[in-house]
């Protein structure tokens, strides 16, 4: 109990320092590819001074001049914002997120038995392997003779997503699949302001400090991750949030449905980089709502058997089968090991709690199997369809 307590503490800090990170890290980077493509020719005095483009902007009541140098100032100021530790600590916090939710909790949120089998060490140690070696084949890729080409990278880089979502998805729960694929893209991004960014920056200054021109190699490097981090961010934070949504993560075709979002966020991404380069397609933007539509559609739940006949069922057996079922998590005094709070402040004990939350019963243990919480309780198909048949008839009282 006690424990339980201080890991969920430990779980609300690392979240709300991993949120706060992570509004710096991508809003940072927002804001530099913004900046980067709103530069406005400057007046010639500028120009001669070696700059290349400038912006004046207002905010929290000042003007702010901004200017960008084709490559340097003619001496390098005392004081240089460099911005790394915004991505570094985003990673660190989110690493420490999953080692607390999924790797000690493994049970709980990454094992579930009815996908594979796995004891807490086996499904730990898939997780890092899958961090470790996302990461490495990145890597390797492209600095392979492939690398030279962004398009060649850029399909076997979706075709390795493809490959990643359908086997995670065969080994861990629907959260810890989709959690990993947001963990290896964020090591991936993480990795890229490490091995690739940052070097390459420091290798501008030392060259500008020794007077020389800077090795053109790195800044096509830096070039390439760089789009790869952008069209990166907006399917991260898609993961970021999944975990709320049951009908992505524990649908049976989930993989599908990860890949189809991170395509659609990633397409949404390009009208954003076009926009910055004022090239304005907005068509983009409604591809990918049309997308989003569909996809809706297509996935939205079956009418069931019972909606179509309708037959009224016995309550008493409903709250027999919540107690049974969902009660251990969600009551006043849970009986369950992991979950001491009733989670989401959902309790089933009396009629009143059921009839409050029955359109929430049906969405999460009948639209989707989501609840009981990988079914820990082993709720049975039937047991499903008296409930469905109970929330159908307007979740009546006795
Ligand atoms: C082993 C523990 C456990 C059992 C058993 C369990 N749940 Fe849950 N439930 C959870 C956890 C953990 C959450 C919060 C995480 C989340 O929202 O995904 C939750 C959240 C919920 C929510 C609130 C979220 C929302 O969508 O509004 C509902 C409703 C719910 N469960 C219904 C049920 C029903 C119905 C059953 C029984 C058929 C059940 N649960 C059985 C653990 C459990």
């Amino acid at each position: 109990m006690m424990e339980s307590y201080i890991l969920d503490w430990v779980q609300l800090i690392f979240r709300w320092l991993h949120l706060i990170t992570g509004i710096a890290w991508i809003g940072a980077s927002f804001y530099f590819v913004w900046l980067d493509n709103s530069l406005e020719n400057p007046p010639q005095w500028k120009q001669d001074k070696g700059i290349k483009g400038d912006l004046w902007a207002i905010h929290g009541g000042g003007v702010y001049e901004v200017a960008k140098y084709q490559l340097a100032p003619e001496q390098m100021p005392a004081q240089l914002h460099w911005f790394k530790w915004e991505a570094y600590t985003t990673w660190l916090t989110g690493m420490v997120l999953l080692s607390v939710i999924y790797y000690l909790g493994a049970d709980a949120y990454l094992i579930d038995k009815r996908v594979a089998d796995l004891t807490q060490v086996q499904a730990i140690g898939l997780g890092l392997a899958y961090l470790a070696g996302g990461w490495v084949f990145y890597e390797l890729l492209c600095r392979s003779p492939l690398g030279r080409n962004a398009y060649i990278i850029g399909a076997i880089l979706i075709l390795a997503a493809v490959g990643i979502a359908y086997t995670l998805t065969q080994l861990f729960s629907g959260r810890g699949a989709y959690i990993h694929m947001g963990a290896i893209i964020g090591t991936i991004m993480v990795g890229n302001v490490f091995r690739v960014i940052m070097p390459s920056q420091r290798a501008l200054v030392a060259a500008i400090e020794k007077g020389e021109a800077p090795d053109p190699a790195w800044g096509a490097r830096a070039k390439l991750h760089s789009t790869h981090n952008t069209y990166l961010t907006l399917p991260l934070l898609f993961i970021m949030i999944s975990s709320h949504y049951p009908m992505t993560y524990a649908s049976a075709n989930n993989w599908v449905i990860l890949l189809v979002i991170m395509a659609i966020t990633a397409v949404a991404r390009q009208y954003f980089v076009l926009a910055h380069k004022k090239v304005n397609r907005p068509m983009i933007l409604v591809a990918a709502a049309f997308a989003t539509l569909i996809l809706a559609i297509v996935m939205a739940p079956k009418t069931t058997r019972v909606e179509q006949s309708g037959a009224a069922v016995s309550v008493t057996r409903v709250q027999g089968i919540l107690q049974q079922r969902c009660a251990s998590c969600h009551s006043a005094m849970p009986t369950d090991d992991v979950f001491t709070v009733a989670p989401g402040g959902v309790m089933l004990d009396t009629l009143e709690e059921m009839q409050r939350w029955a359109t929430r019963i049906k969405a999460r243990s009948i639209d989707t199997h989501d609840m009981p919480f990988l079914n820990k309780t082993g709720m049975t198909d039937e047991e499903r369809e008296l409930v469905d048949r109970w929330v159908i008839s307007g979740a009546p009282g006795a």
